[in-house]
């Protein structure tokens, strides 16, 4: 059976890749609507699919329409353009493995998913753990109703069969030894299931995508293996750092306008931005100074922050100083208490106002307002 995801995932022939914005053939073009193959392989104008000036006028291969796998678009996503860069070379070059590394909370798995949403490509998704294995990336034998076995394909021979993108996120908590079995996939060679006999030839558009955490030696994300130099070599790699600053200060700009805050929102965002920068650049993940931050305020973290300090501003919040109240929901409740005092002075010299008052420092809960 076709389904709109196989149809979607469809190798671009060369007929395809003349297509512009126009169906890919002049059989597909004569033929009614309703037998043209949907979606088809159109190119689009770098500006309208990711909103980068200098990238109008360029031709991009995508597909006209999203797939059910196709990962839904994200209104508030900016992209970071060495990233972007990075992702649009190894897919127009028809690369096999690409490799997101960065701290927590930079944007990678967020990266992958919207440069398939953009271009409107399928993208299937697997999250590992330390527990993962070879079998279930590739596939397995399990009883069918008949009293046999049938085999079923696991997320990275399925992209592989039917020629579309596998994200692998966490790759590296993976053992190295399961991950070897990935080797031929991993450079788009055909795979002999040792289990069925069959081969599974890649279909062009075929490709492993994985996101990875450094392994750090002061233990700030835990259970990060060193892949194995053979695995590590059908990679390529982009390192995915935080947004620049006036593009996260237009991010969280964004956010805080609807609150339609006293100060203007582009102030407010580049007050939350110069503290989460402050503290990025004392996170031990980025110096090696041995007082440095063992946390630090991710975009994933400073989204939480505003959206919290921003809705505790609102009237009849109970919140007495908003900014510390969001950044301790967001966040430093689970700092050590060093680090979160220390990062709420920060705050306090930054946004003013009154001291920091932890809700940690209560014995108990606060009394209703006004009781
Ligand atoms: N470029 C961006 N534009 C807008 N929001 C972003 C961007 N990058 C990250 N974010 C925000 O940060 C969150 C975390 O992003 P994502 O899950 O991609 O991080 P990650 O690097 O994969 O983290 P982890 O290492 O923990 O898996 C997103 O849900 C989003 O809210
Ligand atoms: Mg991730």
């Amino acid at each position: 059976m076709t389904t709109q995801a196989t149809q979607a995932a469809a190798a671009p022939t060369k007929s395809r890749k003349k297509a512009s914005q126009e169906p890919a053939t002049a059989a597909a073009a004569a033929a009614p609507v309703e037998q043209q193959a949907s979606p088809q392989w159109v190119h689009f104008d770098g500006f309208a699919c990711f909103g980068i000036e200098r990238m109008r006028g360029a031709k991009i291969l995508g597909l006209s329409e999203p797939s059910v796998f196709t990962p839904a678009k994200d209104p508030t996503y900016k992209w970071p353009i060495d990233n972007l860069r990075d992702l649009l070379h190894f897919y127009m070059a028809g690369g096999n493995a690409f490799c997101a590394m960065g701290h927590p909370g930079t944007g990678k798995t967020m990266g992958v998913q919207q440069f398939h949403a953009s271009l409107n490509l399928p993208l299937l998704s697997m999250s590992a753990n330390p527990r993962t294995q070879a079998y279930h990336l590739i596939g397995r034998l399990v009883p069918n109703k008949d009293g046999g076995v049938s085999w079923v394909d696991g997320p990275v021979l399925m992209a592989a069969r039917l020629g579309m993108s596998v994200l692998i996120d966490e790759y590296n908590v993976i053992d190295p030894g399961e991950m070897t079995g990935l080797n031929l996939l991993l450079e788009g060679r055909p795979y002999l299931v040792p289990e069925t006999g069959e081969l599974v030839v890649p279909r062009h558009g075929f490709r492993v995508y994985a996101t990875c955490n450094p392994k750090d030696d002061k233990g700030l994300v835990q259970g990060r293996h060193t892949q194995d130099n053979a695995n590590d070599e059908r990679f390529e790699f982009s390192w995915f750092g935080y947004l620049p600053q006036e593009i996260e200060v237009q991010l969280i700009t964004e956010m805080i306008a609807p609150y339609q805050p006293s100060l203007p929102a582009n102030v407010l965002a580049e007050k939350f931005v110069a503290v989460a920068n402050q503290v990025r650049k004392l996170y031990a993940g980025v110096t090696d100074d041995s007082g440095a931050l063992d946390k630090t305020i991710s975009t994933r973290v400073l989204r939480r922050w505003v959206s919290k300090a921003m809705s505790a501003s609102t009237q009849g919040s109970l919140v007495e100083s908003p900014m510390h109240y969001g950044l301790e929901r967001a966040w430093s409740l689970s700092c050590s208490d060093e680090v979160r005092v220390a990062v709420h002075e920060l705050v306090t010299q930054t946004f003013g106002g009154g001291d920091y008052k932890s809700s940690k420092d209560n014995l108990h809960t606060m009394q209703p307002a006004g009781a």
